[in-house]
């Protein structure tokens, strides 16, 4: 079925230009898109309309009183608009005076000047004196919390701060307190942010027209800072952010709006999680753990050596890499590279968590492939309707997700419910929050689809999908009133949160509409269950994913716009690892290890590779084909090592590794390996039982790609020079093979795009030079083509995955 929608167009003037424009757009808009700028101070992209600056006054032809604020003025069919008559130019002149009556003025000692909006227009208008004048009510900085400051002199009330709070963020820890000329923004009972709802994540400071909101921490003037756009690595959302670093350290991230998926915002990591980069425990050096077990640092030289010897003993099934779900796609592809070719192992991983290997598994088996979400985060702001968020808090977990489902609530009325057993800010502005009772949200999940069945609301899309019948008798026995014993979650709120998933009404009575409901999405976190408690606290990861994927198609909800699955998993690049090969049965693009044609492809590209001797006293064999046996998946390698199959390994730590153990099964087992290589940027568990340690440089150091969860692939780049000896994981690869004759040299991550590009043709698309312009959605099948935004289909081996009874 083909849903088309159609937009009502207008055509106005500005400036004597025609423009036309979707009915609603906002002359400021309208003039934007025109490339007319319209200066402005109270505008913030994503938020609503305010109005309050005028600054962006324009004059109406025709109209009387001829002067409107642009921002908050639709334009009209027909209507005329000059943006810098004489009229409009001298109401902005006389406005902007005022503002400056009371403005501190104290722009030497302020962080904002330099880029700050109000010193912006004053130069733009050229006001170099003001006939309105009166003593100056100067006011000390008020602390809010430990990260932020707020400066009432400097504030011009254009409520930026509260609206985004609000708007975006979903809470309301501060807001306009007073009225007159004692209106202030305070916190929520005048009290220390840290103690009210605010989760920090600075977007107060970040949209601040003006000084008036700070950031405690940054002390620098903007014009000291060099500026580099890169992704942000601590969660695979993706987000742009913009790096700005003097001397080699990162002083703070500023936002680029209306870029990326985030649009420029970020959450309180991407704020100021940088500073963990400039950590005093980061790891400078390589190290070596003796035989007496002491530990030295040495140099990259001898390091390499002592890898690449050891290695030559483990060649085969003896040999395991898992990769950091935080490497770079150039990254990742070099070392299952590295493992297949050079070590003849196909036992490659990710360093994974119990939850997130039994979300991979299962929507691997759903879906025939694992993709971290169907759909594009961005349909939020077009498509998606009704929402469905199960699992530990999303606000936590994915913050911008969250801050784009609370957009969707506010903006486009999409109704959302809300199945976590913790309460977090959405649980607040959802429709409904059921809180199941611990271990039983798929048993919940499935109460829901038994009530749409029931229902008798449904298409008969449903059969088409395989495994129907299995499952629709499995639905049959489904006892809603035992299900609602069981999760104390009452028969009657089942029903309506089915309503709310299926029809986006709570009381829904049918009949179904024509052309059929609103798309619907899920958005599950349960691959954050983590294994202190999270877990058992929602139930069985795999059964709970089973049921959203089960729940989404029997609604006809996979393919369209506005529906699908998203399982956001944590690491940064994610995605993009799974993507580039680290998984023992896949090669790169999810290609069949055992498809002996496609892999002859990957044979022929990097069996030239082979240039030389292995410098090495060990019989290491150069191999110039690859392993045709599936490796070990994760739980199986652990079995291997405590059997003494699996010798050797190199496994690589990040962010999520740094504090704790994200799998005990097999960090147990790591143990008890003959030779553990760790490549990590920290101290952590995992260097504290390594034989060796080489230091590896941070996102915001090295230069590659990343692939958000949605599939967007996104350009990192270096900001700043990697601390002490750290090096990315290509240049430590490069070195490691060299010694044992294989070429792993890429003269840039380019150059590794372009051979996954050639051997990938799913990234086919995909090119340094077109990322120069924004994220590419996979799968890409050549230069030109746009990307698959949706899954569905051809493109995904649908099925329903019925419990064992
Ligand atoms: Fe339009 Fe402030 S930007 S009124």
């Amino acid at each position: 079925m083909v849903t088309t929608t159609q937009q009502k167009m207008v055509t106005g003037k500005i400036n004597g230009q025609d423009v036309t424009v979707p009915a609603g757009t906002q002359i400021l808009e309208a003039a934007r898109l025109a490339g007319i700028e319209i200066p402005n101070l109270c505008f913030q992209p994503l938020l609503r309309p305010w109005g309050s600056c005028r600054i962006c006054t324009v004059e109406i032809l025709g109209r009387r009183g001829g002067l409107i604020e642009s921002c908050a003025t639709p334009l009209g069919d027909g209507m005329e608009v000059l943006t810098h008559s004489p009229d409009a130019l001298q109401a902005r002149l006389y406005i902007l005076q005022m503002y400056l009556i009371d403005h501190a003025l104290d722009c030497p000692t302020c962080d904002k000047s330099g880029e700050c909006y109000l010193q912006d227009n004053t130069y733009l208008h050229n006001i170099n004196a003001n006939p309105y004048r009166r003593p100056k009510f100067s006011q000390p900085y008020e602390h809010f919390s430990a990260t932020i400051d707020y400066k009432w002199d400097r504030c011009i009330m254009c409520n930026r701060c509260t609206r985004v709070c609000d708007e975006v963020i979903g809470v309301t820890a501060i807001e306009t307190a007073n009225r007159g000329l004692e209106a202030t923004i305070s916190t929520a009972f005048g009290i220390d942010l840290s103690e009210t709802s605010c989760t920090n994540c600075g977007m107060c400071i970040a949209v601040c027209p003006v000084g008036a909101f700070t950031d405690r921490h940054f002390g620098h003037h903007p014009w000291e800072l060099d500026a580099t756009e890169t992704i942000c690595g601590f969660c695979d959302n993706g987000c742009t952010i913009n790096v700005e670093s003097n001397k080699g350290i990162v002083r703070r991230v500023s936002h680029l709006w209306e870029r990326g998926v985030n649009h420029g915002y970020t959450c309180e990591k991407g704020k100021w999680g940088h500073e963990i980069i400039q950590s005093p425990d980061r790891i400078f050096y390589p190290r070596l753990r003796e035989q007496d077990g002491r530990v030295y640092e040495t140099g990259w030289d001898e390091i390499v050596a002592h890898v690449a010897d050891r290695f030559g003993h483990y060649q085969g099934s003896k040999f395991a890499a898992l990769a950091s779900g935080e490497n770079t796609n150039e990254e990742a592809f070099a070392l299952q590279q590295f493992s297949r070719a050079v070590m003849q192992s196909n036992t490659v991983n990710r360093l994974l968590s119990p939850a997130q290997m039994a979300v991979e598994r299962t929507t691997r088996q759903a879906f025939g492939l694992d993709v971290a979400s169907t759909n594009n985060l961005q349909e939020l702001f077009s498509a998606a309707k009704n929402i469905l968020v199960v699992g530990p808090s999303i606000f936590e977990h994915a913050p911008i997700v969250s801050y784009w489902i609370n957009h969707a609530r506010l903006y486009r009325e999409a109704r959302i419910v809300v199945i976590s057993t913790e309460h977090y800010l959405l649980c607040d502005r959802a429709v409904m929050w059921l809180k199941p009772n611990p271990g039983t949200t798929d048993l919940l999940i499935d109460g829901i689809a038994a009530e749409i069945v029931n229902s008798g609301l449904l298409s008969g899309e449903a059969d088409q999908v395989a495994g129907a019948s299995d499952y629709a008798a499995y639905v049959a026995e489904v006892d809603v009133a035992a299900i609602a014993e069981k999760t104390g979650i009452s028969v009657q709120q089942i029903h309506e949160a089915a309503m709310v998933f299926l029809a986006g009404e709570m009381d829904f009575v049918g009949p179904r509409p024509e052309g059929g409901f609103k798309p619907s999405s899920v958005f599950s976190t349960i691959a954050h269950g983590d294994e202190d408690g999270k877990m058992a606290e929602y139930g069985d990861p795999a059964r709970i994913t089973a049921a959203l994927t089960n729940l989404s198609a029997l609604t006809g909800n996979l393919g369209i716009a506005g529906g699908g699955v998203a399982s956001m998993r944590g690491p940064a690049n994610y995605q993009g690892t799974t993507d580039m090969g680290m998984v023992p049965d896949f090669l790169p693009g999810g290609i069949d290890i055992a498809d002996d044609t496609a892999r002859g492809r990957f044979e022929r590209a990097w069996s030239s590779r082979w240039i030389g001797q292995a410098i090495t006293s060990n019989g290491f064999a150069q191999v110039r084909s690859l392993p045709t046996t599936p490796g070990l998946e994760l739980d199986e390698l652990a079995d291997a090592i405590d059997s003494g199959v699996v010798k050797a390994a190199w496994v690589e730590g990040g962010f999520a590794t740094r504090h704790e153990v994200l799998n005990t099964r097999l960090y147990e087992a790591l143990k008890k390996l003959e030779f553990l290589v760790v490549v990590d940027a920290y101290d952590s568990p995992l260097t504290e039982i390594a034989d060796v340690v080489l230091p590896l440089a941070l996102n915001l150091e090295k230069d590659g790609t990343f692939t958000s969860y949605d599939r967007t692939v996104q350009r990192v780049r270096a900001a700043v020079p990697a601390m002490g000896e750290a090096r990315s994981e290509l240049q430590i690869l490069s070195a490691v093979a060299g010694r044992l004759g294989y070429d792993l040299t890429y003269g840039h991550p380019a150059q590794a795009m372009v051979e996954i590009a050639q051997l990938v043709p799913d990234y086919a698309g995909v090119s340094y030079a077109r990322l120069e312009r924004g994220g590419i959605v996979t799968p890409v099948a050549a230069f030109g083509d746009e990307g698959a935004t949706i899954l569905g289909g051809d493109r995904l081996h649908t099925q329903y995955i019925t419990p064992a009874s």
